[in-house]
């Protein structure tokens, strides 16, 4: 491993472009490579078994491609697949997931009453609330899962009364009553963070995943002195498994016209 080498990142479509952009934002210099598995999406109505082998694929593809690190930008894909991803990369790269870091900041958080939404798969898992009570057996994690918000965000509706609604009725459910901060358990959530936000009007702590993420990687590939020259002119590669419009859209107004998209079917 060494520190020219690019950044992999994935995820089923646009959601994990929220981990990118803070990845991004926080370290300018960083090539990435993203795989969008938009062919496959929704993971989190798929087996854990399919989401394994689809995370295993892409993977496997990353590594070709030399990644340093394979960030799996995906919630689903690591609530039912980080140890297979993990066994498959051995030490060929870093593996990092969007979980653990969440799970970790949460548990040293003021909240007490922590709501989590997810995909149908994560929530089945039990990730999260395994991983926070390990570490603090005194936070309750009250799950709700939110399957209509990933079709949402997928078709371009995050911006129209439909996501309101949707919203609306979910984080209404008793689930939810009483909670005192809330986690983003899918990375296409923050998509809708501002609608998310203005349901609870700001009244409760929505957590910052992407960003949480962005900072423990950078940390952790500094202290591996595996961090790109800070005068590296970064390149932004884009692989999907289908190309869609939405998802052109999203990636252009987050990486600009800097991008390369690419049809690759695994
Ligand atoms: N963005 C993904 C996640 O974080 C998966 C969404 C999906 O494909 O269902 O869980």
């Amino acid at each position: 491993m060494h520190a020219k080498q690019p950044i992999g990142v994935f995820d089923s479509g646009v959601g994990g472009l929220t981990v990118a952009k803070a990845i991004k934002t926080l370290l300018p210099q960083e090539d990435i490579i993203y795989f969008g598995d938009t062919k496959n999406l929704p993971y989190g109505e798929k087996s854990p078994m399919a989401i394994k082998s689809y995370a295993q694929n892409i993977s496997r593809f990353l590594l070709e491609l030399n990644c340093k690190a394979i960030v799996i930008a995906c919630n689903t894909a690591t609530a039912n697949a980080l140890q297979e991803v993990q066994d498959l990369v051995g030490n060929k790269a870093l593996v990092f997931d969007v979980i653990q870091p969440i799970a970790q900041t949460v548990a040293q958080g003021p909240g007490r009453n922590v709501g989590l939404i997810a995909t149908k798969a994560t929530v089945n898992s039990g990730v999260y609330k395994r991983s926070i009570q390990a570490i603090n057996p005194n936070i309750a994690v009250h799950e709700l899962a939110t399957p209509l918000l990933v079709p949402v965000i997928e078709e371009g509706f995050s911006k129209h009364l439909i996501a309101q609604t949707v919203i609306g009725t979910y984080l209404s459910q008793p689930a939810l009553a009483n909670i005192d901060s809330l986690i983003l358990g899918c990375t296409h959530y923050p998509l809708l963070a501002d609608e998310i936000a203005a349901f609870y009007q700001n009244k409760i702590t929505v957590i910052d995943s992407p960003n949480i993420v962005a900072q423990h990687m950078a940390k952790v590939l500094a202290e591996k002195g595996l961090l790109q020259s800070e005068n590296h002119q970064a390149v932004y590669h884009f692989y999907l498994s289908d190309i869609t419009e939405n998802f052109q859209n999203i990636a252009k107004k987050f990486f600009g016209n800097q991008l390369t998209l690419e049809l690759k079917i695994l």
